[in-house]
């Protein structure tokens, strides 16, 4: 189990300095528009990820005028507290873990299991495929310890097939990557096979309690990043090598995967409304959440910006019960209280310009059976 139990801002966005405290079960962010509310959704996930799901330049997370951000937050997971602290200015980065130094984001990640939903989060199902691997790759990193590794190995061969085909260097120069890059490649794509096929009994129960109205299960299927027709990705590498050496780089590989998605036998932006497509992004991220519970320890904290904006009442009731149901920690922002089902017994924060104010529940939580 993973609880956020504080977060504390400095200089972040519009906030100065705040603080949190968050409940168990449903915690609330109420705020009028520019108040900050997406500010705060977006400093956990930049603790979780390390990066914004609204900027591409961390430069711009800093609050104006001020040299640096400052993040921090306890969780408490598999009976341990753990503080991350994360500090960024015009140089770069810095993280640190229960007071030490960390290389990298990967443990941040471990220790903060965040599922975000968005009014943008639709994209899954309307942009490219880079959204939907991120979304099996966020499932296999928190399933297998060796994806993450396996990840970075194909990722260090891929870009140096590519600079030798870029180069135009000799066939054997490019050729000497291609067994790293098949053997990462194959063990990232049955990964995220096997995740897939495993997920979709969970995404199929989710549908059916949140969209009653379809007529049939939706269906996942995986596109591996190659030609299914192929024997293998060996073959299909040196079968496109004239192509790859054109193109300057690997046209094919798990750095091209997808997942093809069928619901009433038709692609979701034809067979969904927008709402549906919406319930469809929610049964995903449920799905996911049940099966982490399911076969780790280890359980999901899910932020959820603008609920109202995303569901109407009867959908927003059915999805905060279901994450009440699973025991989910969540973060859900509105810019009315009114709006959000059960928030009598939620932590509720106000936030007015960059400053927060919270109070307790006036019910405890746990008593609630969150
Ligand atoms: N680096 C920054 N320094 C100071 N203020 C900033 C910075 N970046 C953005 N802001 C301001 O922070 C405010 C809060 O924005 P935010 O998107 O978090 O509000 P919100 O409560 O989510 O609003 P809405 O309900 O409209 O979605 C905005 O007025 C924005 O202009
Ligand atoms: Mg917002």
């Amino acid at each position: 189990m993973a609880r956020l139990q504080s977060l504390s801002l400095h200089h972040f966005r519009n906030i100065e300095q705040a603080e949190l405290a968050f409940a168990p079960g449903l915690n609330v962010l109420i705020g009028d528009n520019a108040a900050g509310k997406t500010s705060v959704i977006e400093a956990l996930w930049l603790l979780a990820s390390g990066r914004s799901f609204r900027s591409h330049k961390p430069q711009q997370l800093i609050a104006f005028e001020q040299p640096q951000l400052v993040l921090f937050c306890e969780v408490a997971q598999h009976n341990q507290t753990f503080k991350l602290g994360l500090a960024r200015d015009a140089q770069g980065v810095s993280l640190k873990l229960n007071g030490e130094k960390q290389p990298s984001q990967a443990e941040f990640a471990r220790h903060l299991p965040i599922q975000l939903l968005t009014p943008e989060s639709h994209r899954l199902l309307e942009e490219g495929p880079k959204a939907r691997r991120q979304f099996l790759d966020w499932g296999c990193f928190y399933h297998h310890p060796n994806f993450m590794p396996a990840w970075r190995y194909y990722q260090r061969a891929l870009k140096q097939r590519n600079q030798a085909l870029k180069s135009q260097l000799s066939t054997d120069q490019v050729n000497l990557w291609n067994a790293p890059l098949v053997e990462a490649g194959e063990r990232i794509s049955q990964l995220r096979a096997d995740y897939l096929t495993a997920l979709t009994p969970y995404l199929v129960d989710f549908c059916q309690q949140l969209m009653p109205e379809l007529q049939r299960e939706p269906e996942l299927k995986f596109y591996t990043g190659w030609p299914a027709n192929a024997p293998n990705y060996a073959s299909v590498l040196e079968d496109h090598l004239a192509r790859d050496r054109q193109l300057g780089h690997t046209q094919y590989g798990a750095h091209r995967a997808d997942i093809k998605i069928k619901v009433n036998h038709q692609e979701p932006l034809i067979g969904l409304s927008r709402g549906q497509q919406k319930l469809f992004v929610c049964a995903l991220l449920l799905a996911q959440a049940h099966y982490l519970q399911a076969q780790t320890d280890d359980s999901v904290i899910m932020l959820i910006d603008d609920l109202p904006a995303e569901l109407d009442l009867v959908h927003r009731t059915s999805l905060l019960q279901l994450l009440q149901n699973l025991g989910i920690q969540h973060l859900i922002t509105s810019t009315a209280r009114e709006l959000i089902p059960g928030h009598e017994n939620a932590q509720v924060f106000e936030i007015h310009k960059g400053t927060i104010t919270g109070q307790r529940p006036s019910r405890s939580i746990t008593s609630t059976g969150v």
